[in-house]
């Protein structure tokens, strides 16, 4: 099977468009989104329904929660005005479906969440120490995560003590081959709002037959989603950052 693995597409329309082409044009033939899907962004719909017909994988991220629940646990003031915004543009059919995806959810010998699955919608697996806590306090081979919004992954041998850091490449990817001889937790960094200095909208494809790991960048025309964040009269911050991949 070949996956194409999103997260924290945060409801910008083009750079989803783009990575959606990109997977379709890869020949990928099931997509799995990790979470954030709505929030900061002003095309929340769009971006569900965008791959909801291709019959794609949805888990719930801290974003949704806080659509569904009204709990802005750990948000900052630019994530609670669009989360505002956010609620009042989601019609109630959408909030149902929202709430039937699930936290994690284990696929051929994979597992995938939001954050981690110390805490699926709220743990930032960004540090050795953490990836560490997640690999001795759970059973998985590899498991793949979003919501740090930074494309990096982390490996494990069973002698190991501290697993050992794969960062991306100069170009913004990563390449590597999923070996059955060690453990993995794979951030495939975020689509619409990526914090790594790389405005490109960022995506993963695994291939479960030559279980290679490949982590893609697209632009996108950023200027487009700015906008439409400052004319729906969102923080100018928001429209910022996205241009600056921070
Ligand atoms: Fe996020």
């Amino acid at each position: 099977m070949l996956y194409g693995i999103l997260a924290d597409i945060h409801a910008n329309l083009e750079a989803a468009l783009v990575v959606k082409n990109f997977l379709q044009q890869m020949g990928v033939e099931k997509i799995l989104v990790l979470g954030d899907t709505v929030g900061y962004g002003v095309n929340p719909i769009e971006c569900i329904e965008l791959f909801e017909s291709n019959g794609t994988t949805f888990i719930k991220g801290n974003h949704e929660e806080a659509l569904l629940t009204g709990k802005y646990t750990g948000f900052n003031t630019e994530a609670r005005i669009s989360m505002n915004w956010t609620k009042k543009n989601v019609p109630e059919r959408y909030l149902q479906k929202i709430s039937s995806w699930k936290e994690t959810m284990e696929m051929d010998d994979f597992v995938i969440c939001h954050g981690g699955l110390n805490d699926p919608l709220y743990f930032y697996t960004n540090t050795r120490t953490k990836a560490k806590k997640m690999f001795d306090e759970f059973q998985f081979n590899y498991c793949f995560v979003g919501h740090t919004h930074f494309p990096m992954a982390f490996s494990l041998k069973k002698e190991e003590t501290l697993p050992a850091i794969i960062a991306e490449e100069a170009d913004g990817r990563i390449r590597l081959v999923i070996s059955t001889e060690k453990r993995f937790i794979l951030n495939v960094g975020s689509v619409g709002q990526p914090r790594d200095g790389n405005p490109e909208a960022c995506c993963a494809i695994y291939d479960t037959k030559s279980r290679i790991f490949e982590l893609h960048r697209i632009p996108y025309p950023v200027e487009v989603t700015s906008k439409k964040i400052i004319d729906a009269g969102l923080p100018s911050s928001l429209a910022a950052r996205i241009s600056r991949g921070l």
